[in-house]
Order: C-alpha cells, then sequence, then structure tokens
C-alpha cells in the first residue's frame, strides 16, 4: 500500500533495546533495557494516573538519583510486564516520537518464549498502544535473513544461528525457515559473564579501579581490548616474552574525584572470551564448550540438513564481536567433524565424504536481530503475516499465540 508509514521495530534484549524504522540499515537508539523508578520507602512503585512519567529508561536511567534502576528482561525473556509496559511507552513517545497508532509494530522474541508472554504483548501493543498490526519474530529466523545481505549466502532458510547478547546465547538449528524446536540449547555463557570475568581477573591485580566503577570498566576493557585467540599457552608465553607488546592501558575518570585512573590490561584480554571454549574457567558447573554444543545439537537434528547446518553456522549479538571468534569456532568445531570423520573411516574402512565448516560473520551482525526485521518489516509480505487490530478486536489475543512464517525470499 502506497502512503504507509514504515513499521516500527524494537528488538528489546537483555542488555540493549535497538529502536528503528523498518527499511534502514541500522536502529536509530540503542538503549539499555533499564528502567530507573522511584520507590517509595516501603518499597512500592509510586504509579498510575499522573503520575506514570516518573521513571527513565536507557542510559539516563543510571543517572536518576533517587531512583531504583531495574531490567524488565532476564535471560531474554521479559518477567515484569508492569515494567516492559513503561518502558515501551518511553521507547515509542520518547525516543521514536512517532503515534504507533500509525505504524504496524515487529517485536522480537527468542527462542522458547511461551505463548502467554506473547499474549501479553499483543495485549500492551493494541490496547494500550492501539497499534494497527503486530507481528511477533523469533530472533534467531531474523539473524539468518540478516546473514544474507552482508555474505555470499543468499536465500539460505537452513543455518545453524548462534546469537550471543549481553543476557543468552542461543543455539538454534533452523531449517527451510523452521526452528527444530527440539534441538535448540543455550549455554550459561554471554557478554555479562565475560564482563563479570574480567571484572574478577582486574580485582585481583589492579587496585586503582573504583570499586563502583569496577563494572562499567571491565565492561568497557572487554568491548575494546578483549578478543579470542587460537590457543592460551602459546598466548601465555608471547606476553610472558614480550609484555610490553601485549599489555595495553586503560584510563577512565573517576566519577568522584573526576581525576584519571590507569589500568594495565594484561591476560585478561584473551582470557575473557575464552570462556566460550573453556567454560570451567569461570563456572566449574559448566563445562561444555560453545564448539561442543554446536556440534552436539547438529548431530542432534535430522540426517538430511546436518550438512547444510555446518556449512552455514551464523553468528549474531554484540558478544559475537570479539576479534578471531568466527576464526576459532570454526577451528574446532571443524577438529569436532573431521575427529569424528576419522572414527568413521576406521570403522567402516570407508572414506566418508568431507564436511565443510563454514561461519558466516558479516557487518550487520552486532544488530543482526534488529537489521533482519528491518528487512522482513519492508517486504509485502510482513503486513499480510501482521495480526491486525481488528482481528485482536474479533478474537482476542489468543491470535497472536502463533505468528505465521514470514516468506522473505
Ligand atoms: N565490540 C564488542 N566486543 C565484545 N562484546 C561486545 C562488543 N560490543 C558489545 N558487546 C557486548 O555485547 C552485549 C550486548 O549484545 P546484544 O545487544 O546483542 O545483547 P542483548 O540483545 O541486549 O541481549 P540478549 O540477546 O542476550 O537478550 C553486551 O554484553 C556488550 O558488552
Ligand atoms: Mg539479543
Amino acid at each position: 500500500m502506497t502512503g504507509r508509514l514504515p513499521a516500527c521495530v524494537i528488538d528489546n534484549g537483555t542488555g540493549y533495546t535497538k529502536l528503528g524504522y523498518a527499511g534502514n540499515n541500522e536502529p536509530h537508539f540503542i538503549i539499555p533495557s533499564a528502567i530507573a523508578v522511584r520507590e517509595r520507602p516501603g518499597g512500592s512503585r509510586i504509579g498510575q494516573s499522573g503520575e506514570d512519567l516518573d521513571f527513565f529508561i536507557g542510559d539516563e536511567a543510571f543517572n536518576a538519583k533517587g531512583y531504583s534502576v531495574k531490567y524488565p528482561i532476564r535471560h531474554g525473556i521479559v518477567e515484569d510486564w508492569d515494567l516492559m509496559e513503561k518502558y515501551w511507552e518511553h521507547c515509542l513517545f520518547k525516543y521514536l516520537r512517532c503515534d504507533p497508532e500509525d505504524h504496524h509494530f515487529l517485536l522480537t522474541e527468542p527462542p522458547l518464549n511461551t505463548p502467554e508472554n506473547r499474549e501479553y504483548t499483543a495485549e500492551i501493543m493494541f490496547e494500550l498502544f492501539n497499534v494497527p498490526g503486530l507481528y511477533i519474530a523469533l530472533q534467531a529466523t531474523l539473524a539468518l535473513y540478516a546473514s544474507w545481505i552482508a555474505s555470499d549466502v543468499k536465500n539460505m532458510l537452513t543455518g545453524l544461528v548462534v546469537d550471543s547478547g549481553d543476557g543468552v546465547t542461543h543455539v538454534v538449528p533452523v531449517a527451510d525457515g523452521y526452528l527444530i524446536g527440539s534441538s535448540i540449547k543455550h549455554i550459561p555463557i554471554s557478554g555479562r559473564d565475560i564482563t563479570y570475568f574480567v571484572q574478577s581477573l582486574l580485582r585481583e591485580r589492579e587496585p586503582n579501579i573504583p570499586p563502583e566503577q569496577s563494572l562499567e570498566t571491565a565492561k568497557a576493557i572487554k568491548e575494546r581490548y578483549c578478543y579470542v585467540c587460537p590457543d592460551i599457552a602459546k598466548e601465555f608465553s608471547k606476553y610472558d616474552e614480550d609484555p610490553r607488546k601485549n599489555y595495553l592501558q586503560y584510563t577512565g575518570i573517576n566519577s568522584v574525584t573526576k581525576k584519571p585512573f590507569n589500568v594495565d590490561v594484561g591476560h585478561e584480554r584473551f582470557l575473557g572470551p575464552e570462556i566460550f571454549f573453556n567454560p570451567e574457567f569461570s563456572n566449574p558447573e559448566y563445562n561444555t564448550s560453545l564448539s561442543k554444543l554446536i556440534d552436539d545439537i547438529i548431530q542432534d537434528c535430522p540426517v538430511d540438513v546436518r550438512r547444510k547446518l555446518y556449512s552455514n553456522i551464523v553468528l549474531s549479538g554484540g558478544s559475537t564481536m570479539f576479534k578471531g571468534f568466527e576464526k576459532r569456532l570454526k577451528r574446532d568445531v571443524q577438529r569436532l567433524v573431521d575427529g569424528r570423520l576419522r572414527e568413521s573411516e576406521e570403522l567402516s574402512k570407508h572414506k566418508p565424504e568431507p564436511i565443510d565448516v563454514k561461519v558466516v560473520a558479516h557487518a550487520m551482525q552486532r544488530y543482526a536481530v534488529w537489521f533482519g526485521g528491518s528487512l522482513a518489516a519492508s517486504t509485502p509480505n510482513f503486513y499480510e503475516v501482521c495480526h491486525t487490530r481488528q482481528e485482536y478486536e474479533e478474537k482476542g489475543p489468543s491470535i497472536c499465540r502463533y505468528n505465521a512464517v514470514f516468506n522473505l525470499v
């Protein structure tokens, strides 16, 4: 339809919310998924009529004195719907500054989100914001679309998505656009865990860091200086041989004294993200590496899609941005695959056909889910698969339990 305003695309993550309009390459806003609310001395929230504006979201939430900061989303799933409603209110009216009655909406959800959560989302969107149309898309499928644009893999609806954000890392196999639901897994390692790990390594060595700034310092160091190395033993000796070359310095500003403080950044540069590959470094109860998990998941999938999944492992999310991540993942998964092929050759005395592991990194990877949503919501098919307000009014929120698969090709 001509003259229609672009759809709003919102990817609410555990750490960051990505907001913008369909058809763009990047979200207009990337703001922390944090909300600051005023607390009564007894702990209950002031709210309701007239006082609903008494809260802040995003970066502003951290600067609000006398408020307490909360995160409505945990491990990718909305946990506090009252806060989520308020959060969306500011997203629409303060950030996007749109009239939601004029735009269709594409929101995202993690795998294994509950049907009830889709209903809550629909109630808020249709009843509070009066949106004309709503589609709730799977983050993994959107990440797969996003990979088409910037890589040479075109229109491939079969792939294994590794989406690693702030609060969760999902490994999701998709075959012909459908999730292979029984094989989805997540690992208890994501951006926040790496930040905590870097923080603990620095705490032991760097007394200069003001304690109340230790988390933000660790996060900044992680994002700026950390990388994935091919072999930690060799990396340690490299640092020992030439510390000057490998140690870096980070300068922060003390938020109270406003004076700069310096931090030497050493082994944590490669040890931080190493917990993807050796998770027991930070969590003694968990020792399955990301590469092993990927291999296990593909082996769990129907035999006719396995080869395609190995050849299209697609990266998505902020915590896949470490330098060297793609290369290490490819090598480690390839090693596991080759090892199994060798074993089967020994047993059967037949040489099996080699399997090529390919890990797809691309320019839109940081915001792949949002970008995939932007692509999807700019196709004519989007308006056909959206649930409409009229349909909602006739049949109720349960219509949003199910969202039709997209035809993007
Ligand atoms: N260049 C970078 N290198 C490493 N990590 C980064 C980089 N940029 C951002 N991150 C990390 O990525 C995480 C945020 O990623 P993302 O926005 O994909 O997560 P999210 O969608 O909020 O969370 P989730 O998908 O887990 O619900 C944060 O932990 C952040 O520190
Ligand atoms: Mg995310």
